[in-house]
């Protein structure tokens, strides 16, 4: 018997059900498309630059947005206020001990923070980091001081329709010809994501991390885990890996755990707090990383969090051993991802962790990459449903030094699903607004850029429609749709 948040109908249908009441609600503005059309145009076509005053569902990130529980809330009224030596700095490293199986915790603001401090202390001009995929912020440290990534995913990595159940796994055989072609010395660490976000969600398996844990071993070469999203890979895990299929979600987590030497993450994501951490079994590493902190964050008992951020951490930490609550977003995921997939919108398959991928490259065929189909289509989505999602392609790059856009492996649009805040209802809202703008998909054209900058461009970069495309979309929503929102 599962324990896993899906239920089957009467008829045999199987829909994802919320094993939670809500309890403190917030007011949503779902607004005529003539206002969100206006809306999305004076945010330069960046759903980064977008109010929630003119947001209906905001699938942006699951960054920070997750649902707290009843229980993390109401810890941080015990919290305690103290620079040093904080009792709730105890309960938090009992509670990493106790999900990570890890005795060294440094607590840091965020989980970009544990990145630049990581990579300050082990990265340095010349060494290259093999991972199986990137995150925005981890290339943008690892590069800062002087190293450089290198991404050796497996053939079904970036497969946009593919059966494979961890295409988040390291090609073991290209991490060995990597480690012969440069030498162990020049690499400082092997990085595995979970639930690897920029492949579209997609999980390792505990077979795979076993694997590069051997050839690190052999080598001497130290495994760094990112950590945040760990939840949803252990739930993955239990569910495509026939070793693990009885096993706990906190079992899991303790294997995957087990087999790295360092781990970091966002809290922002696993625990559904703010915050971030590093841990570690090796006081030898801790030593190297922890006046770092100190100098970078703040004293080793808060880390730049707040004391009833730690305290919420805390009990976050200890629900992500709940297969009900991480199981949360994998389930309304798959059920939207299947929704679209029925009806031939080309989604990132199978379903993952974080989000819904939608791939923009086949959504919008007409539109080159170099005018950005994956923002134009969060622009052209948004102005169809009041729905805000995030691009995560093209406009996700950089430029080459001959300022040519460094084309992305794939043009995807991200929707995704924060733990535990939004309904079926909304879920087949979404769906159904996608759907139409599929049908609809000759109207959408391209972006540029009005303005760049030059780092981390996505988040800041204002862009311009190449036609009256966006004014023609919302024409014939509003012909479709009459007086409805
Ligand atoms: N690593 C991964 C895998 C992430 O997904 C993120 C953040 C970070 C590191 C950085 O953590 O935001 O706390 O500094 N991902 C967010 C997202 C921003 O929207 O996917 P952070």
């Amino acid at each position: 018997m599962s324990t896993s948040p899906v239920i089957k109908l009467a008829s045999g249908e199987q829909i994802p059900i919320e094993l939670h009441k809500v309890r403190m609600v917030q007011k949503l503005h779902l607004k005529p498309v003539e206002e969100r059309l206006e809306a999305v145009k004076a945010a330069g076509y960046n759903s980064f630059l977008m109010s929630t005053r003119d947001i209906f569902l905001d699938m942006l990130t699951d960054s920070g947005t997750n649902a707290m529980s009843d229980l993390q809330v109401s810890s941080m009224l015990q919290a305690d206020d103290a620079y040093a030596g904080s009792q709730s700095f105890d309960r938090v490293k009992q509670a990493v001990k106790d999900v990570f199986g890890k005795e060294y915790f440094l607590p840091v603001h965020q989980g970009r923070a544990a990145e630049h401090v990581i990579f300050q202390a082990f990265v340095s001009p010349g060494h290259v980091v093999p991972m199986n995929y990137h995150f925005t912020t981890t290339k943008a440290h690892i590069e800062l001081p002087g190293g450089k990534i290198d991404e050796i995913f497996t053939e079904e990595g970036l497969k946009v329709k593919s059966t494979f159940p961890f295409k988040g796994n390291i090609d073991i055989q290209k991490l060995r010809n990597l480690i012969e072609t440069h030498g162990a010395d020049k690499i400082p660490f092997v990085r595995m994501e979970a639930s690897t976000n920029l492949i579209g969600g997609q999980p390792f398996s505990v077979e795979n991390m076993r694997q590069v844990r051997a050839v690190c071993q052999q080598h001497n070469i130290m495994l760094l885990l990112d950590a945040s999203l760990i939840g949803e890979n252990a739930y993955f895990v239990k569910q495509r890996e026939a070793e693990f299929k009885d096993s706990s979600i906190g079992e899991i987590l303790h294997t995957l755990c087990g087999l790295a030497d360092l781990i970091y993450f966002s809290s922002r994501k696993v625990s559904s707090t703010r915050g971030g951490g590093i841990c570690t079994n090796d006081v030898r590493l801790f030593d190297q990383l922890k006046d770092l902190v100190i100098l970078y964050e703040g004293f080793l008992t808060y880390g730049g969090m707040s004391v009833r951020e730690i305290e919420a951490m805390a009990v976050g930490l200890r629900e992500t051993q709940d297969e009900t609550v991480i199981g949360q977003s994998p389930a309304f995921i798959k059920y939207l991802v299947e929704t679209l997939d029925a009806q031939g919108v080309p989604v990132v398959t199978p379903p993952g962790g974080l989000g819904c991928h939608v791939d923009a490259g086949g959504f919008l065929p007409h539109v080159p990459q170099t005018e950005y189909p994956a923002g134009a289509l969060v622009a052209a989505y948004y102005i169809a449903s009041g729905v805000r999602g995030m691009e995560r392609g093209t406009i996700s790059s950089v430029r080459d030094e001959a300022g040519n856009d460094l084309l992305a492996d794939v043009e995807l649009m991200r929707l995704a699903m924060p733990r535990r805040v939004f309904t079926l209802s909304q879920v087949k809202y979404a769906a159904d607004r996608l759907l139409w703008l599929y049908k609809n998909r000759e109207l959408v054209g391209g972006l540029r850029f009005e303005y760049e900058p030059k780092v981390l461009r996505f988040f800041l970069g204002r862009l311009v429609p190449t036609s009256d495309w966006p004014e023609r979309l919302a024409a014939k929503f509003r012909a479709d749709f009459g007086d409805s929102l």
